[in-house]
């Protein structure tokens, strides 16, 4: 299990939604369920995604009890089945239209197993007709040399803590492609720092088109931007959308 406290820990947990939301991944996600009946997400966190698509069966999977908790209680989440469980071993029994992972949780998997073991179980739990998509950060853009103190610093504002003061710090890992970055939480009225260690791994687009191949997922179209464009060498996003092959 993935215990970042990013999401496992709810002191870290109540910041995602304050930092993360609806963009351009969510409406190109939506849209792509609209037809769908039943939804798979994979890494859910707090689930906004999955509970705004609302689908006859929507399953959110997330091992961070942290974010399940606010996934829960969210407007719409009452319709979703949140399963606290692990992609890389999940067995749901069930196959669905649509399976999704966004906000770039498939770079939480930090190995080639890992990475391979979700790919198998999106095979597995996709439907003869059924489609994924993904997004997962070029690795030849190099956003983790944005996140030092000076160029990540913004603010958040907390519905009890004020604001908060934000910055990040990372190191990155030629050999294992694997960046560890720090995410700094500082609310204005305390001395207190929430500090979280996290890793995350790039992966270059022609070993994931390998990889996708081994697992038996077949890419139909490859974006380079939330907004439709095709995937090219500088583009920002590595989006695979496909299905089983045949
Ligand atoms: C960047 S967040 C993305 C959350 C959500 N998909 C969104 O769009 O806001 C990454 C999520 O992946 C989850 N995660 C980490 N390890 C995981 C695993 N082994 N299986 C499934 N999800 C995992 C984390 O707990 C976290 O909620």
């Amino acid at each position: 299990m993935n215990s970042d406290p990013l999401y496992s820990d709810p002191d870290f947990a109540q910041f995602y939604d304050l930092e993360n939301g609806w963009g351009d991944d969510f409406a190109y996600c939506a849209n792509m369920a609209k037809h769908a009946e039943s939804v798979l997400d994979l890494g859910c966190g707090t689930g906004e995604l999955l509970a705004a698509i609302a689908p006859k069966r929507g399953v959110g999977v997330d091992p961070a009890g942290a974010m399940l908790d606010i996934a829960r209680r969210r407007k719409g989440g009452e319709q979703v089945e949140w399963v606290q469980a692990d992609a890389r071993s999940l067995e749901l029994g069930a196959r669905f239209d649509l399976i999704m992972l966004t906000s770039h949780a498939f770079q939480v998997f930090l190995t080639d197993a890992d990475q391979s073991a979700v790919l198998d179980t999106i095979r597995h739990h996709l439907a003869p007709n059924g489609r994924f998509v993904f997004d997962t950060r070029n690795p030849a853009t190099k956003a983790w040399a944005q996140w030092t103190p000076e160029r990540s610093k913004r603010s958040l504002m907390h519905p009890k803590l004020g604001e908060v003061n934000v910055w990040n710090d990372a190191q990155y890992d030629a050999a294992s492609q694997v960046a560890s970055y720090q995410t700094h939480y500082q609310p204005e009225r305390s001395t207190h720092i929430y500090a979280a260690n996290s890793r995350i791994r790039f992966t270059a687009q022609p070993v994931l088109a390998e990889r996708l191949k081994a697992a038996g997922l077949m890419v139909s179209n490859w974006l380079g931007d939330w907004q439709g464009a095709p995937f090219k060498a500088t583009a920002q996003e590595i989006i695979p959308i496909g299905k089983l092959a045949p």
